[in-house]
């Protein structure tokens, strides 16, 4: 017997049939179980990933830059600590691409009381990647998006437009079922049971090879920075495993992982579409 399965099934069922994303923006700190996304409760430990990650790729803490963080969520506030943090140099611009989730405007005006006008003329919140010109961002940056994407290979495409040549890419992935209590158990459902009755609708169930695969077929190189897997919750449910899932992917029980992508000079870009879940679908 699957530990918690009847609870996880249950509250599955509520967070997609009565838990809308607006609501949730509003009143999911008082919902059990349910986590706000860290650009709403503290910026701080998501630029510190970033700046972690940035200086073991090599890249310069205080360059002048172009950076763009991509699914930046309902507040502004990794853009002002990126900001603070001189993350993207004294002079260079931060963009912050959310194309889904509504600014909290209230959260907004508090933040940019700390910051002159000079300052936050260098930070924009944008809609679509289209207003960007070609080649004019320098660093791009997410954390818990990737995991989210449906399209990855629009947006990879959108992103390979963008990107400077000698540009790079640093993404945080949340590769855990996102009702954490339980991490790996929306592994257990067929792909058409999961979409039409437990994903809450975000979650198309990326494994780190999934992604890693998307990247490689854009011309991108990627170096995995940091990954980890929760070795023994994955021990409980590995042979339920949905036969969407290839039980030979090396980095199935991967948890969460960081990685840099780069262009790779010896590969042109050429499209490709991966999908989310296991190769053997
Ligand atoms: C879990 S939230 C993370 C928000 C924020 N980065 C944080 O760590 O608090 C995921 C975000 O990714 C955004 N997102 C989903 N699909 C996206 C896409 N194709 N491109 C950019 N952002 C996307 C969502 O709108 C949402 O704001």
């Amino acid at each position: 017997m699957i530990p918690g399965l009847a609870e996880y099934v249950s509250l599955r069922l509520l967070r997609r049939f009565l838990f809308t994303d607006a609501f949730l923006v509003r009143f999911g700190k008082f919902v059990p179980y349910y986590r706000t996304n860290a650009n709403q409760l503290d910026a701080g430990p998501v630029v510190d990933l970033y700046a972690d990650a940035m200086a073991r790729s090599g890249l310069p803490l205080a360059a002048n830059r172009s950076i763009l963080e991509i699914g930046s969520g309902a507040t502004n506030s990794v853009g002002y600590a990126l900001l603070r943090r001189q993350l993207a140099g004294a002079k260079g611009r931060i963009y912050l691409f959310e194309p889904r989730a509504r600014l909290d405007r209230r959260a907004d005006a508090n933040l940019r009381k700390r910051f002159g006008n000079d300052d936050l003329a260098r930070v924009e919140r944008i809609a679509t990647l289209a207003v960007l010109p070609d080649r004019s961002i320098d660093l791009v940056l997410s954390h818990s998006v990737l995991e989210h994407v449906a399209d990855m290979d629009g947006l990879l495409a959108s992103l390979e437009r963008v990107l400077q040549p000698a540009g790079s890419m640093i993404h945080s992935v949340d590769y855990r079922d996102h009702f954490f209590k339980y991490p790996y158990h929306f592994l257990l459902f067929r792909q058409k049971r999961w979409e039409r009755w437990l994903n809450p609708g975000d979650l198309p169930r990326w494994r780190m090879s999934g992604h890693l695969e998307a990247f490689t077929a854009r011309g991108f190189r990627t170096e995995v920075l940091d990954s980890h897997t929760l070795a023994d919750t994955f021990e409980k449910i590995k042979r339920s495993i949905s036969a969407d899932f290839d039980p030979d992917d090396p980095a199935l029980a991967i948890a969460a992982a960081v990685f840099r992508i780069t262009r790779d000079p010896e590969k042109p870009s050429a499209p490709g579409q991966p999908s989310a879940i296991g190769r053997n679908q």
